[in-house]
């Protein structure tokens, strides 16, 4: 089978990871500008200030693109190039550079897949309350229709957030991300629903003005299995998959919270402040939304915890940076099991999770549409006789596209595939140690651009439509 000419092969980056330019033409400064500043936050002290300088490099970056056959390049927006204390003051060079950026992509035939949320927050909104705030969801709405308007009439896909659970996970549970905050489930789950309610009016907001694009929301694709068929571990499955999974796409794609969660956070006493015209609004746009789209990269093993299991302090061992799985409430946990295989950074491999988790979102949601907008394999690629041969993500991103093509064939609607990442860049946390590119870049001799491997691997699948996979 060969993926379908419709079919989008691409690959994306953030924002932060890439661009660099940190003050450079009036952009102002984010959440992340200022945290990975802070000592110890981030493997030994890399933040994003030059990045790999996409922000002056673009032309260069976007001409590799094409020379591959990219079909689309994934990249999202600084908010703080746009309005650089969060609302107000638009900056035009910000404007200006996304602009030429957009400009560049279709020149060359690439369609933009643009994100307008990728966790970078303006200072101001941060030291104001963040997304506990409601006001960032106005100052958020606000920002997005200046994106609308600036952009609208040349981008025709806009993913409003990218991984909500993280953020807010990273954010309010483990630490590990800003605002920092450790151990508290309840300003979690109030963050979540201010990103949901911030989405659904960005949707409304976005219908109105007649564009006749589309528009989703990117989230973690983490399906939980359960580790043996016991009773006591098939529950921790279906408790991890509605916390997991159901918390974050039922308010987008159904509406409505899903009961079972709502109904364990009463317990709990984490149900966020929610207002009927919120709920009634998330429900409005739930119709309006036109894909899904899914960054997956590993499955999730769990178990349950025995009721004298007394931890329930998430620390950066046990809910790291990977796709967010917090078991807050210590019903359950994530292991390593013997018998899978995985990466450097200990994230498992498993394509056929990918399928089956398909499966099960199919049986959930029927055949919405979705587009997966990452997946990719982060390793130290090796370096032979000067050429840097990326054999295991290609090995990698063959086993996944084999999956989408498996998924296709079972009715599941999938328009899409973006590896992450395009080029070589900054991992939040763990600095440019951790690759996923398709195109290296040489840190030690000025942030010189090189082809991998897989650059031409990948340039052969998509020029065959992945008929040799
Ligand atoms: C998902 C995030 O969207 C991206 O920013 C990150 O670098 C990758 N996962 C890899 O961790």
């Amino acid at each position: 089978m060969k993926f379908s000419n419709e079919f989008l092969f691409g690959a994306a980056t953030a924002a932060y990871q890439v661009e660099g330019a940190w003050d450079q033409d009036g952009k102002g400064i984010t959440n992340w500008d200022e945290f990975t500043k802070i000592p110890g936050k981030t493997f030994e002290g890399t933040n994003g200030d030059v990045a790999v300088d996409h922000y002056n490099r673009y032309k260069e970056d976007i001409a590799l693109m094409a020379e591959m056959g990219l079909e689309s390049y994934r990249f999202s927006i600084s908010w703080a190039r746009i309005l650089p204390n969060g609302t107000g003051k638009i900056n035009q060079k910000g404007i200006d550079f996304y602009n030429k950026l957009i400009n560049e992509c279709l020149k060359h035939g690439i369609v933009p897949f643009v994100t307008l949320y990728h966790w970078d927050l303006p200072l101001p909104l941060e030291k104001d309350g963040s997304w506990l705030n409601k006001k960032t969801v106005d100052a958020y709405v606000e920002y997005a229709k200046v994106c609308f308007e600036a952009f609208g009439d040349r981008v025709k896909h806009f993913i409003t957030f990218n991984e909500t659970v993280v953020f807010t996970a990273l954010g309010y549970l483990t630490g590990a991300h800003p605002p920092g905050i450790t151990n508290d489930p309840k300003k979690y789950f109030q963050a979540t629903h201010n990103v949901f309610y911030a989405h659904a009016r960005a949707l409304i907001e976005y219908k109105k003005l007649n564009q006749y694009g589309e528009i989703g929301l990117s989230h973690v694709f983490s399906p939980a299995f359960s580790i043996d068929d016991s009773e006591e571990n098939q529950f921790a499955q279906l408790h991890a998959n509605q916390f997991n999974t159901n918390w974050f796409y039922d308010p987008i794609l159904l509406g409505r919270y899903p009961e079972y969660v709502v109904h364990e956070l009463e317990k709990l006493g984490y149900v966020p402040e929610w207002t009927q015209e919120e709920l009634d609004t998330i429900a409005q746009a739930a119709p309006l939304n036109d894909f899904m789209g899914l960054n997956y990269y590993q499955p999730q093993r769990v178990e349950k915890i025995d009721s004298s299991f007394q931890s329930k302090e998430l620390t950066r061992e046990n809910s790291t940076g990977s796709p967010g799985n917090p078991s807050f409430d210590g019903v359950y946990r994530t292991v390593k099991m013997d018998d899978k295989r995985y990466t450097k950074w200990d994230w498992e491999i498993s394509p056929e999770g990918f399928v089956s988790g398909l499966k099960m979102l199919k049986e959930q949601y029927g055949q919405i549409k979705l587009y997966i907008t990452e997946n990719g394999l982060g390793d130290e690629d090796p370096i032979i006789e000067g050429e840097i041969c990326d054999i295991p993500r290609i090995n990698f991103i063959n086993d996944h596209l084999v999956a989408v093509k498996a998924a296709i064939d079972n009715g599941v609607n999938i328009k899409g595939y973006y590896a992450w990442s395009a080029i070589d860049l900054l991992s939040w946390l763990n600095g440019y140690k951790k690759q996923y590119g398709f195109i290296y870049v040489d840190h030690q001799n000025g942030l010189e651009r090189k082809k991998k491997a897989s650059f031409h691997w990948f340039k052969d699948v998509i020029a065959t439509r992945g008929e040799n996979l």
